[in-house]
């Protein structure tokens, strides 16, 4: 039998000793973190996931006979990453404390040493702070898990798993699982598709969401239902994007949307508390965050997920363009041009003129090499370019190309509408609505990061939490003329709207929101549409028909007919929160293991080929991609 494991059990964990301990005998397993020979005495840095204890081998050990002196000569072989057993007594460091360990009161002195096993030499060091890059440490991910900021990141992923979890046992949920393989449906995100062998030529779908088997939990009667649980979408990947990551998945019956928000809040503010150690109640005093319409969102910050932690808000001003037909901007006067030819409507997307203004004190700050660096930045998102004035205090404009043709009355309507005093600065973008939000969205950020008012990476300590609400049901495509729904077919649309459905498409809302920190989408849902009678009057504005409607969803619409409660519902990304949280910069340092940007797996070397016997055997023939 071995004397360590089988014998000698392990005591203690590496960050346990104190002072308190002074005089014990323990027993520690870990890696070696750090070795030093001191000529005569070697010492260890011991490591596992709990901290480090330092190991101090001194052949002269007294009162242990020869081990010590045994114990010292394999010592002196030990390398980094080894692991090894120790068994030793806990000894006061005195004058010689290291304030930087939480063990850094004591050493252990060892007496009897056992190696587990070597190692290779690492790729990287097994340390706090490297600068190895991200491809190597993704290719030896089970290394860089060692280090200690992705043990302490997966550690409050485990708090925050078990904390959702008791949270929603106590509120009366449910935890039920659903299928990971389904019917490919059509809408939402991209699927990623699963040959099946038992049926050649038919493919599953990974779910992206449990979405309609939720749904189909409350109509079979389980009112009130959770899952943390993984979903997949094949899109393109970004920092806050992964091909497959993790939902706190809810949804409730008999409940509104303010139900929603509630239980919602109750688990933000016990994770922030309990994880974080940050009372929200601070700011937060009723316990209740705000809540935004969709469309002032689009019109203040040009998207429907505002960082709210600086002000800054964009200035639609369409309508002052319009009515001053121009006011003396050829580009200004084309655009008011179709409006007033009827050529657009106000109330479609069409075209756009939008201000943003930089307040005197901090629009000092950006030099003029700067400024004509936001220009290229700008045109790197599809801008033409960023049209500027500097406002005096007469409401002049200075330094500006608009300056020479622009009529007093528009210059003084923009003034106005944007509250643009002396020394402030204006930025202008006109063109595509979609194009000019998405501009003047990343400018504004991209400013914010810039002058100082948020930092370039976390929370910086600020966290503003905001619900947007009442979003438009359906958008206009306006390349195929039609409506399409904005978000899944199966939302509820405002009472009051209902009227509108086959009137005036554009102006139904509906029960949909979003949950935003810090410029960051952490959840969305809504108010699930259970009443036939809507749910066809949707179809018919969406022009789906009937048999249309029973292709695409005629598992839901059965079980819609068989007595739905009312319901609804939200998920919030896991992945998102474990970052935001933690003040991390993407989700690969919040994912054990995580995908690249282009979706593989560095270590495993996935995705990979598969045989032609494997292909045959699902009915599936891959075509090489053309070599260009
Ligand atoms: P939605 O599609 O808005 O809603 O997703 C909910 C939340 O999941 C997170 N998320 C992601 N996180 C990481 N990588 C991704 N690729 C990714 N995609 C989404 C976001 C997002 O807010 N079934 C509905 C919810 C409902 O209506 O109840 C749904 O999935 O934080």
């Amino acid at each position: 039998m071995a004397r360590f494991i089988d014998d000698l059990k392990r005591s203690h964990r590496c960050g346990d000793l104190r002072a308190t301990h002074e005089g014990q005998e323990v027993v520690l397993f870990g890696w070696v973190s750090n070795y030093r020979d001191h000529g005569g005495c070697v010492f260890v840095d011991l490591r596992d996931r709990e901290g480090i204890t330092q190991l101090v081998f001194d052949p002269e050990r007294m009162g242990f006979g020869d081990a010590p002196k045994a114990a010292y000569e394999t010592a002196q072989a030990l390398r980094g990453e080894w692991v090894i057993g120790i068994r030793g007594l806990v000894v006061l460091r005195g004058s010689n404390k290291n304030p930087r360990l939480a063990t850094g009161e004591i050493e252990v002195h060892v007496v009897e040493l056992t190696v587990f096993n070597r190692a290779d030499t690492p790729p990287f060091e097994i340390a706090d702070k490297i600068d190895t890059g991200e491809e190597k440490r993704l290719q030896y991910r089970y290394l860089d898990l060692r280090r200690a900021p992705l043990q302490h990141s997966l550690r409050t992923r485990h708090r925050l798993h078990q904390l959702t979890r008791r949270y929603f046992d106590d509120e009366g949920f449910l935890e039920l699982e659903t299928p990971f393989m389904v019917k490919y449906t059509p809408g939402g995100a991209r699927n990623f598709l699963v040959p099946s062998r038992l049926n050649p030529g038919k493919f599953y779908a990974l779910a992206e969401s449990p979405q309609l088997f939720k749904q189909l939990y409350m109509v079979a009667g389980f009112d009130r239902y959770f899952q943390i649980v993984k979903c997949f979408r094949d899109e393109d990947l970004r920092l806050d994007r992964q091909p497959e990551f993790t939902q706190i998945d809810v949804e409730m019956s008999f409940v509104n949307q303010d139900d929603i928000f509630r239980t919602m809040e109750g688990l933000i503010f016990k994770l922030w508390k309990e994880v974080a150690g940050v009372d929200l109640l601070a700011q937060y005093p009723t316990g209740r965050f705000p809540q935004m319409p969709f469309e002032e969102s689009m019109a203040k910050y040009g998207n429907d997920k505002p960082d709210l932690r600086f002000s800054m808000p964009h200035t639609d001003i369409t309508d002052e363009v319009i009515e001053h037909k121009g006011g003396g901007i050829p580009f200004f006067a084309a655009i008011a041009d179709k409006f007033i030819s009827k050529q657009y409507r106000r109330d479609l997307p069409t075209e756009i003129v939008k201000a943003l203004r930089i307040p005197a004190d901090i629009a000092g700050k950006l030099s003029r090499a700067e400024l004509d660096k936001l220009e290229d930045f700008v045109k790197g998102m599809g801008a033409k370019g960023l049209a500027r004035a500097k406002v005096d205090a007469e409401g002049n404009w200075l330094q500006s190309p608009l300056a020479k043709t622009v009529t007093p009355e528009l210059r003084l309507a923009v003034n106005k509408a944007a509250e643009a005093r002396d020394g402030d600065l204006l930025f202008f973008q006109f063109g595509k609505e979609s194009v000019v939000h998405t501009v003047m969205a990343n400018l504004r950020i991209h400013l914010g990061k810039k002058l100082g008012l948020i930092p370039e990476v976390g929370h910086g300590g600020q966290f503003n939490f905001l619900w947007v609400v009442n979003p438009p049901l359906f958008e206009y495509d306006d390349d195929k003329k039609t409506w399409a729904a904005a978000h899944h077919a199966f939302t509820r649309p405002h009472d009051d709207c209902v009227d509108l459905l086959d009137k005036d498409p554009g102006k139904v809302l509906c029960y949909r929101y979003d949950l935003v920190l810090n410029g960051f989408e952490i959840g969305g849902g809504s108010i699930r549409l259970h009443d036939p009678v809507v749910q066809s009057k949707v179809f018919t504005a969406l022009g789906i028909d009937d048999d249309e409607a029973r292709t695409k969803f005629g598992f839901l619409l059965d079980a819609l007919r068989f007595g739905a409660p009312p319901h609804g519902g939200i998920a919030i990304g896991m992945d998102r929160l474990a970052m935001l949280l933690s003040g991390a910069e993407s989700l690969r340092d919040v994912i054990p293991f995580p995908k690249t940007q282009r979706g593989t797996d560095l270590m495993t070397d996935a995705p990979g080929k598969v045989n032609p016997e494997q292909l045959l055997e699902l009915r599936v023939r891959s075509i090489e991609p053309e070599v260009k």
